[in-house]
C-alpha cells in the first residue's frame, strides 16, 4: 500500500495545484471575515502575535500530519484512517478520529453556507447601487434586514451550497482542479488591488498599528483559546478536509515545505484582508472594531458607498469574499463525498446531493437563529454562535490534539518514513516532538484555561 500512488478519485495534476488547493480551501471566510472581527473584539496586536504563533507552532506540523495520513491512505479521511490504524496495529477506536472529523466538516459546512450567502447577497446589494452614500446606521439597518429575513438567507445559502455541488461533482481533476486553478489566482489579483486602494483610500497607518501593536496586557486565556481556534478554522484542520486533499497529491512532493507554502499563503491572505478591513473600518465615523460578526458587512458599505466609484469596487470585494468561501466550501464537502462514493458505491453527482441536503437542513437552524430563534440560547449563545464555538473552538483543536498523538507515538514507523522521504533528518525529528509534546501540550493547556474562564 505504501507505493500506491493514486486511489480512486484520481490526484492533482502537479505539486502546485495541491498547492491551489488546500490554499483555496485555507483561505476563506475565515480570512476574510472571522479574522478581522475575532481580531477586533480581541483587542488587536496581541491576539495577532498569539494566532501567528499557534499556526506555526502547532498549526504547520498538525496540518503536515493531516497531508500524511491522507497521502498514504489514498483515500477519504474516515477509510484513511482505518487502513493506517490497521497497519499500525493500532487500537481501532483511533479510527473514530475519521468520523469526529466528517462530522465537524458537516457542522461547518452546515452555517459556512448561511454566511457566504451573506456575501452573495452583498455582491447585488452592492452593484444595484441601493448602498449609495448610506451611514454607519442605514448600512447596519440594511444589514438586519438581511438577517431578519429567513426566505432571502435560505435563497443564498441555496444558491451558495448549489455552486459548490457543481464543482465537487466534477471530481478531483475537472471539478475541483479546475475551480481552484482559476479561482484562486483571481483572488490575489483582487486582494492585492485592494490592498493597493486601501492603502491611498482608507486609514493605513491606524489599521497596522492597530494589528501589530502588541499590547499583551489585553490577553486573556478566552482570547489565546480563540487565536487558537482561528489557526485550525483559518488552515482548515482538524476536520479532514486537508486531509482528503492529500489523499490526491502527487507522491513525489515534499509535506513540509508545500504545507509551509500554503500557511504563508494563508497568513498572509489574512493580514491582508485585516489591513484592508481595518483601514476601511479607521477611516469611517462611527464603527468599532469591535462591531463582531457583522464588521465586514457594514463597514464596507459605508466606506464604499460615500465614495466615486466605490460602490462597483465594493462588489468587487465581495466576489473576492464568495470565491474564497467557494473555494473553501468544496473542500468541507469532498471528504464526506469521496467516502460515500468509496463505501457506498453510490455516484458522486448523488452523494454530492445528500451532503448538500444535509448541510442545508442543518443550515436552518443558523438562519434562524439570527431571526426567529434568535432568542433560544444553548450556553447562553445562540445557535450559530453555538456552532460556531463548537466547531473552532473545541471539536477542531480536539481532532488536532489526537491527530498529533496518533501521528507522533501510534503511526507505524514506517509509514512515516515513506512519506517524508526527502526530508532532512533534523526537520523530521523537530516535526515529530512538536507533534509528540508541544501541539498536545500548548492545545491542552489553551483548552483547559480558556474554557475554564469562558464558563466560569
Ligand atoms: N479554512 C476555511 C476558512 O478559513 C474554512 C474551512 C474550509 C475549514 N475547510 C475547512 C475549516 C476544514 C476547518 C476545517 O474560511
Amino acid at each position: 500500500m505504501a507505493l500506491q500512488q493514486k486511489g480512486m478519485h484520481g490526484a492533482w495534476v502537479s505539486r502546485w495545484t495541491f498547492i491551489m488547493a488546500a490554499t483555496g480551501s485555507a483561505v476563506g471566510l475565515g480570512n476574510m471575515w472571522k479574522f478581522p472581527y475575532v481580531a477586533g473584539s480581541n483587542g488587536g496586536g496581541a491576539f495577532v502575535l498569539v494566532y501567528l504563533a499557534c499556526i506555526l507552532l502547532i498549526g504547520v506540523p498538525v496540518m503536515m500530519a493531516e497531508v500524511m495520513l491522507g497521502r498514504h491512505g489514498r483515500k477519504s479521511p474516515i477509510n484513511a484512517m482505518r487502513d493506517i490504524v490497521a497497519e499500525s496495529g493500532a487500537d481501532p477506536r483511533w479510527s473514530y478520529l475519521g468520523w469526529l472529523s466528517v462530522l465537524a466538516g458537516i457542522l461547518i459546512l452546515s452555517f459556512y453556507a448561511v454566511i457566504a450567502g451573506w456575501a452573495l447577497s452583498y455582491i447585488i446589494e452592492m452593484g444595484s447601487g441601493e448602498l449609495r452614500g448610506v451611514d454607519g446606521d442605514a448600512a447596519a439597518a440594511a444589514f438586519s434586514q438581511l438577517l431578519n429575513d429567513p426566505g432571502r438567507l435560505i435563497l443564498w445559502q441555496t444558491i451558495f451550497l448549489t455552486l459548490c455541488v457543481a464543482v465537487v461533482m466534477g471530481g478531483v481533476k475537472k471539478g475541483l482542479g479546475i475551480a481552484v486553478e482559476t479561482l484562486m489566482p483571481i483572488l490575489f489579483v483582487i486582494l492585492l488591488g485592494l490592498l493597493v486602494f486601501s492603502y491611498f483610500k482608507g486609514n493605513f497607518s491606524a489599521a497596522a498599528n492597530f494589528l501589530f501593536q502588541f499590547n499583551l496586557d489585553q490577553l486573556t486565556w478566552r482570547s489565546v483559546l480563540a487565536a487558537m481556534g482561528q489557526a485550525f478554522f483559518t488552515l482548515s484542520i482538524g476536520m479532514g478536509a486537508i486531509m482528503a486533499y492529500g489523499a490526491y497529491m502527487p507522491q513525489k512532493a515534499n509535506i513540509g515545505q508545500t504545507i509551509l507554502v500554503v500557511a504563508f499563503f494563508d497568513s498572509a491572505v489574512a493580514i491582508i484582508s485585516g489591513l484592508v478591513i481595518f483601514s476601511i473600518v479607521f477611516a469611517t465615523q462611527g464603527i468599532e472594531p469591535s462591531a463582531g460578526p457583522g464588521l465586514m458587512f457594514i463597514s464596507l458599505p459605508v466606506a464604499f458607498g460615500s465614495m466615486p466609484g466605490g460602490l462597483l469596487i465594493g462588489a468587487i470585494f465581495f466576489i473576492l469574499v464568495s470565491i474564497a468561501a467557494w473555494s473553501s466550501a468544496i473542500s468541507l464537502l469532498e471528504p464526506c463525498v469521496a467516502w460515500l462514493v468509496e463505501t457506498k458505491n453510490i455516484n458522486r453527482f448523488k452523494a454530492n446531493i445528500i451532503f448538500a441536503v444535509i448541510a442545508w437542513v442543518l443550515g436552518l437552524g443558523t438562519v434562524f437563529s439570527f431571526n426567529i430563534w434568535s432568542g433560544y440560547q444553548l450556553f447562553g449563545l445562540t445557535f450559530f454562535d453555538f456552532l460556531d464555538f463548537l466547531t473552532a473552538n473545541i471539536m477542531l483543536p480536539l481532532t488536532g490534539l489526537l491527530l498529533a498523538v496518533f501521528v507522533g507515538f501510534v503511526v507505524n514507523s514506517k509509514i512515516i518514513e515513506s512519506e517524508m522521504l526527502g526530508t532532512h533528518p533534523r526537520v523530521q525529528l523537530l516535526w515529530q516532538h512538536t507533534l509528540r509534546y508541544v501541539a498536545p501540550i500548548s492545545i491542552g493547556l489553551i483548552f483547559i484555561m480558556g474554557l475554564y474562564e469562558k464558563f466560569s
